[in-house]
């Protein structure tokens, strides 16, 4: 049979894709390549939110190009939110792929391959089907995903956005809001602890764009909160976490749900974006600072021990020394967990492009390394607070950086790399801090989580 090679770029969503789709291929009798250089069959998971990443597909492509032409590779295909942006556009620049597949035609992927495979030309399948409430075509069955590990897995419950943000290309590539209904989210989260790897506990990530909008678009119409409290009492299920939030749409119902139970992990991604009103105006983010403030301090109050992390984008068409002053001093007086940052990079068809992408680059430059220091800074402060203490990590594994430490993360999504008498992947340790870098907790398993006498963990 065929081996295939995926690479996957962007987002946790894309990440998931990749693991649905090569969940499928295993199933229809395809095997994994060892290396992409020992695949029949190249697809690329892309994505369009900035340039860069299309341009690290486009140099990818380019070097498939001859192994293409000789046939030693029988199939390249592109996929996701780049094959939808830019479709033909694809095949006109690059002859040598078979396949571009746009996000809301997944599904279609391994029948196109198939054909591809039996010489029968090359396919630019975009768009989608106009999604209906409550329906989701186009998707694989997430609980038959190709997953890294047993006991860690995504399960989307919605696609595409219908926020509206001026800089997003999501929209234009993913499609209209829609939900996966509560009682499908719920039977793919059992199937997914029944694979689990047993006895163990088992994380489950909840994705969506604009996840506090869960359930607005299904009929009955239901919240976020409600699908929390629905999948949290499941049996079996360690962690729960859900990606990403707009602080527009938290609501305080939500946050209550998340410090009621004691697997839901009290960790929000909150995208701040920036720090100055007349930004968020212009970036239409639907939300003043004064609001992203008050849903922080709602969160602080309601969810014990809760930890917040942020997106920023930096040279926004307009983005003064001001705005910039106000990001950050939004970041120094919220003190996240972490954020993301990033230079803003003009997408073709969205609301911000026509506007003057008038920030010189070395400004944006400077911006960004600014923003990062400080945020940096207080990433290490933070982490050394939690020196002397105890924290409770799943282990995904041993670390690639350092041969005698696994690593694995807190409940607010922490690394952790740590030593351990045992291997302890795939278990809940408690692990005692010893060190802390801006982005690392360092230190020593005390004790397996599920069987501890002297923390009385329930096993
Ligand atoms: N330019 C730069 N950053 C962007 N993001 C989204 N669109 C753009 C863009 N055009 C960032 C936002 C978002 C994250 C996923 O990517 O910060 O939260
Ligand atoms: Fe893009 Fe805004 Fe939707 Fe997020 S909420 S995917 S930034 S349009």
């Amino acid at each position: 049979m065929p081996r295939f090679h995926i690479f996957p770029f962007g987002c946790q969503m894309n990440r998931h894709d990749a693991e649905a789709l090569a969940g499928r291929l295993l199933q229809d009798g395809y095997e994994r390549a060892a290396t992409p250089e020992g695949a029949d069959v190249i697809l690329y998971l892309t994505c369009s939110v900035r340039d860069h990443a299309e341009q690290r597909v486009w140099s990818h492509l380019g070097r498939w190009r001859a192994p293409r032409t000789s046939g030693k590779v029988r199939a390249l295909g592109v996929i996701g939110c780049m094959a939808e942006r830019l479709g033909d556009r694809i095949r006109s620049r690059m002859p040598h792929v078979d396949m571009v597949v746009g996000p809301r035609r997944l599904a279609e992927v391994p029948a196109l391959l198939e054909r591809v495979l039996e010489g029968g030309g090359a396919f630019v399948e975009v768009g989608g089907p106009v999604v209906e409430t409550g329906e989701q075509e186009g998707c694989l069955d997430p609980a038959r995903a190709a997953r890294l590990n047993a006991f860690q897995a995504t399960l989307p419950v919605m696609r595409g956005c219908d926020g509206g943000c001026a800089y997003c290309v999501v929209p234009r590539v993913r499609g209209r809001e829609t939900s996966l209904p509560p009682e499908e989210v719920e039977r793919s989260a059992r199937e997914l602890i029944g694979r689990g790897a047993r006895p163990g506990p088992m994380e489950i990530t909840l994705l969506g764009q604009n996840i506090d909008r869960y359930g607005f678009t299904l009929e009955p119409k239901t919240t976020l909160a409600a699908l929390l409290r629905r999948l949290a009492p499941l049996p079996g299920l360690a962690r729960l976490r859900f990606v990403t939030s707009n602080p527009r749409d938290i609501t305080d119902d939500l946050l209550r749900a998340i410090g009621e139970f004691d697997n839901v992990c009290p960790y929000l991604h909150v995208p701040a974006q920036s720090g100055s009103d007349r930004m968020l105006r212009a970036m239409r983010r639907g939300y003043t600072r004064a609001r992203y403030l008050d849903v922080v301090r709602s969160a602080r109050r309601i969810v014990a021990g809760v930890e917040l992390a942020s997106d920023f984008i930096v040279g926004f068409p307009g983005e003064t020394d001001d705005d910039f002053a106000a990001t950050l001093s939004l970041v120094k007086e919220v003190e996240f967990q972490g954020a993301f940052i990033f230079k803003y990079s003009p997408r073709p068809g969205t609301p911000a492009a026509r506007l003057d992408d008038d920030v010189p680059d070395e400004v944006k430059r400077e911006r960004h390394r600014i923003l990062s220091e400080t945020q940096l800074a207080i990433s290490l402060r933070r982490n050394r607070e939690l020196i002397g203490s105890e924290v409770e990590v799943l282990a995904e594994g041993p670390s690639k950086r350092d041969p005698n430490r696994f690593t694995g993360r807190s409940p607010t999504g922490r690394i952790v790399a740590f030593a351990s008498q045992d291997d302890p992947t795939g278990r809940m340790v408690n692990v005692m801090i010893e060190d802390a870098t801006a982005l690392v907790l360092l230190g020593r398993a005390c004790c397996d989580a599920s069987s501890c006498a002297k923390h009385g963990c329930a096993t």
